[in-house]
């Protein structure tokens, strides 16, 4: 199995191995990847190449400290500084999720995996990374055998070949992506997420089982408050993360909760089984709340701690709300999910990387097409189809000025047409007195 290793063996294997460097193309991995391998293991063989890696020589090219290999192949871990994440990388890597959750329907597991990893934090503790968080931790071993991260293996599994395609992106990093994209991708609301986090290195760094969670604790409504008040989060945020489990599954095999199957999970979408919060439960909604609320189906998981969400005077009000005003849960959920993935977390850059809205491109220009018209009322909407297609027609955009040369053509085929107008129209004329 791919997670296998030992906490012991990682570390010899981290002491004593060779530092690669790997030369590849900063985002498409479908250019060879040259790596240059060096007997060195020095630590600061990788410092000396960091400056080469700004150098004009190499424009296309990013040098990354090969990880150490476990099992072989795979690059689990950091052996000197984890860099933080590249913009490029992650945008390809989102575009590279979307392919996964369309082709595996793999939305919900990505949703927990996301916040396994970031749920540990502890913020009575100020040291990184014992304070726990979205620090990527939860690849060891040692901590997705904590009996919380039951059959998270397989998202693992699932993202591991992206980890690898894009050397440039930390697991702390992908495990977040992959979560809010596939909230997204599943209807949910766009999450104002940022990146940047680093990776903590040895399993060592693991977290200690018991930060997460219990879904039958003997006061539910206590036990959440312990758990994420520990987090810094409040009960809007508790009451709206908990809408998370609109989507996926509760198994029997993986966390003892739920049927083994259901009339909504008996053929899939995906692998089948287990039993659901809600019907559609690839769909991102308020549906969770709305079922709850209504005790619609007695195929449908409710656990303790989501029935305590009905129970508790001051979680109600948040839940009764949800199940109302769909746009309501979605503007919350958005704002306690990106805090919730940033929970822990040590950024570099300190401020994170913005991926969704990269001010290097500015907003998209509005439609221009009336730059070019003389009037000043604005033009309906069938007369810009009609620009729009113009435009294209000649392989422009109204959106933006067509090409200058294009212009000058026209200029120059008007200036042929006249000087021959006025050669021919002239001969014309003198023939015309005859
Ligand atoms: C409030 C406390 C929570 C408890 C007690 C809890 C408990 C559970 C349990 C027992 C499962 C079933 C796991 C399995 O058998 O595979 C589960 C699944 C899930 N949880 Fe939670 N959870 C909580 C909060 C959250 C939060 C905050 C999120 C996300 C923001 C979340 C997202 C999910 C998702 C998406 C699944 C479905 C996974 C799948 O289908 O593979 N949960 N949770």
């Amino acid at each position: 199995m791919a997670f296998s290793l030992s906490a012991a063996s990682h570390s010899s294997l981290c002491s004593s191995a060779s530092t690669k460097v790997s030369l590849s193309p900063a985002v498409s991995s479908s250019a060879p990847l040259v790596a240059l391998s060096s007997s060195s293991s020095q630590p600061h063989s990788f410092s000396s190449l960091r400056s080469v890696k700004s150098s004009s020589l190499f424009p296309h090219f990013s040098f990354t400290q090969r990880k150490y290999p476990i099992n072989g192949t795979k690059n689990r871990g950091c052996s000197t500084k984890c860099a933080a994440s590249d913009a490029a990388q992650l945008r390809s890597a989102k575009e590279d999720i979307k392919v996964l959750l369309r082709t595996k329907f793999c939305h919900p597991i990505f949703v927990r995996l996301g916040w396994h990893d970031a749920g540990t934090y502890n913020k009575n503790i100020e040291e990184w990374p014992q304070r726990g968080g979205a620090n990527g931790s939860l690849r060891f071993e040692a901590e997705l055998k904590h009996a919380a991260n039951a059959g998270l293996i397989s998202a693992l599994n699932l993202i591991q070949p992206i980890k690898d395609k894009y050397s440039n992106i930390s697991y702390a990093d992908l495990f977040q992506l992959a979560s809010a994209t596939a909230v997204e991708e599943a209807g949910g609301p766009e999450i104002p997420m940022k990146y940047g986090r680093v990776d903590v290195s040895v399993p060592d760094q693991c977290p200690e089982e018991g930060r997460l969670p219990d879904a039958g604790p003997p006061s539910p409504a206590d036990h959440l408050r312990d758990v994420f008040y520990r987090m810094g989060l409040n009960d809007q945020e508790i009451v709206a993360l908990s809408g998370a489990h609109t989507l996926g599954r509760a198994r029997p095999e993986r966390s003892g909760w739920g049927k083994p199957e259901t009339k909504y999970t008996k053929t899939g979408p995906g692998e089948a089984g287990g039993q659901s919060w809600t019907v559609k439960w690839l769909k991102f909604d308020n549906s969770y709340f709305k079922d709850i609320k209504e005790k619609r189906d007695e195929d449908l998981l409710v656990l303790p701690t989501d029935a305590a969400l009905f129970e508790d005077p001051s979680f109600k009000n948040y839940a009764e709300k949800y199940a109302e005003d769909p746009a309501a849960f979605f503007k919350d959920y958005a704002e306690a999910h990106a805090k919730l993935s940033n929970l822990g977390a040590k950024f570099d850059p300190p401020e994170g990387i913005i991926i969704d809205n990269d001010p290097a491109q500015g907003t998209p220009e509005k439609f221009v097409a009336a730059k070019y018209s003389t009037g000043k009322k604005e033009l309906s909407e069938s007369m810009k189809k009609k620009i729009r297609a113009e435009y294209e027609a000649i392989g422009g955009s109204p959106n933006k000025p067509l090409p200058t040369n294009y212009f000058l053509n026209i200029i120059i085929a008007i200036s042929v047409l006249v000087l021959l107008f006025t050669f021919f129209g002239n001969n014309n004329s003198d023939y015309s007195g005859f």
